[in-house]
């Protein structure tokens, strides 16, 4: 089954998950009956496309090699008054495609910590206008995850946000696909790669400011890199957690936040001296009908699994009712691994979908 895409957002990410669909298509066809084509994209400085696969492959070439740097393009190419105007549009375009459940809006815009806007109301209109929702965006389940899971509910549409805290390593996918009639009751973890990585490097004497322009550098940091600093990223992932398996109903501004500076450099160089190690840590826990949730610095033994991540390394430990503590942990952190949360969140779709024919040649047909 070939299904059309719509990119909201066209960065760092989308460029990434689109040359991946590329590069795995011959695996995706094979085991999932899988092929996509891009049909529309839109950004918010360069315009926005949607028609033939040659205008929107043009618009891509264009955008990933640079060469439109201010202002939207001409030629081909429209401006909408807002991106939701242009969404709107495009929905309307690939209703068939929504009709036979093959349309799927892929939300990788900025988080707007203030609100989670305009990506939710993006997640919104493209649901009701009968297409799934992929996002990397944490602030859609960050800040209204019940309303857009009822909203897809009611949709028949699935709302996928693997790719919004550890990448494409499963947090969300296991708990909903491994873990039946487990309840989770509390998590904690480092779920910020920039800040463990400013961490670990001033633990080494590196000036903060050099190992964040690193991250930077590497496409890793927010594109307001005081998000991640001032904790606000870590809260947001905190609150999505939160919201997903502990059903919290919180937003990232209810999360008690602490964030890093470079005056934490000296006591994470002590801490590791006296056999601790400092990490920004993030925790929530159910007691009785409330859920509290902070983000903080924290001295850990040397002994703790959060202790030992290095660098750009995450982890989540789950704290769950019958089987005790599950630790997921991210060893590295890449845009392919991001690029590949949305691929695997496009494959549940896939597999869900009953047109999808059954895979005959593929090894694996999970
Ligand atoms: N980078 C990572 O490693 C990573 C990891 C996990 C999750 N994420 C999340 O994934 C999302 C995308 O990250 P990224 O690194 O790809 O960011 P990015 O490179 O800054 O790209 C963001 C894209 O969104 C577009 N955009 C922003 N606001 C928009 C609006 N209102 N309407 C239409 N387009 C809009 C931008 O358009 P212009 O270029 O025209 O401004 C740009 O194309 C973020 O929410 C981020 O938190 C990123």
């Amino acid at each position: 089954l070939t299904y059309d895409l719509i990119l909201i957002g066209f960065g760092n990410v989308a460029r990434r998950f689109v040359a991946l669909l590329d590069e795995q298509r011959h695996t995706l066809a094979r085991r999932y009956g899988l092929t996509t084509r891009v049909v529309g994209i839109a950004t918010r400085r360069h315009g926005c496309v949607y028609g033939s696969s040659a205008a929107v492959s043009g618009f891509s070439r264009t955008l990933t090699a640079g060469r439109m740097q201010d202002g939207p393009s001409k030629g081909g190419h429209f401006v909408p008054a807002t991106t939701l105007d242009f969404l709107r549009d495009a929905l309307t375009r690939s209703r068939a495609a929504a009709r036979q459940r093959r349309l799927v809006v892929v939300e990788t815009t900025t988080l707007d910590i203030a609100r989670g806007e305009p990506a939710t109301r993006h997640i919104r209109a493209a649901l009701a206008g009968g297409a799934h929702v992929i996002t990397a965006n944490k602030g859609p389940a960050a800040f209204a995850y019940r309303a857009l899971a009822r909203a897809a509910a009611r949709a028949d549409r699935r709302f996928l946000f693997e790719g919004a805290v550890m990448d494409g390593v499963p947090v969300f996918n296991l708990v909903r696909e491994t873990l039946p009639a487990v309840n989770v009751i509390g998590f904690r973890g480092v779920v910020n790669s920039t800040t463990n990585f400013i961490l670990t490097a001033m633990e080494q004497g590196q000036p903060f400011a050099a190992a964040l322009a690193e991250m930077q550098a590497r496409g890793i940091a927010e594109a307001d890199a005081s998000l991640d600093v001032d904790g606000w990223d870590a809260a947001a992932k905190t609150a999505a957690l939160a919201n997903v398996l502990l059903g919290a109903g919180i937003t990232p501004h209810a999360v008690a936040r602490q964030g890093i500076t470079p005056d934490a450099g000296r006591r994470a160089a002590e801490a590791r001296a006296g056999g601790r190690r400092l990490k920004l840590v993030a925790r929530a826990r159910r007691e009785r009908r409330r859920v509290t949730a902070r983000v903080s610095l924290e001295e850990l033994p040397a002994d703790d699994l959060l202790a030992g991540l290095e660098g750009q390394q995450n982890a989540i430990i789950l704290e769950t009712d019958l089987l005790e503590e599950i630790a997921v942990v991210q060893r590295g952190g890449s845009l392919t691994q991001t690029a590949y949360a949305l691929l695997s969140d496009l494959v549940t779709i896939a597999r869900a979908t009953p047109q999808s024919p059954p895979s005959r040649r593929g090894h694996r047909s999970l």
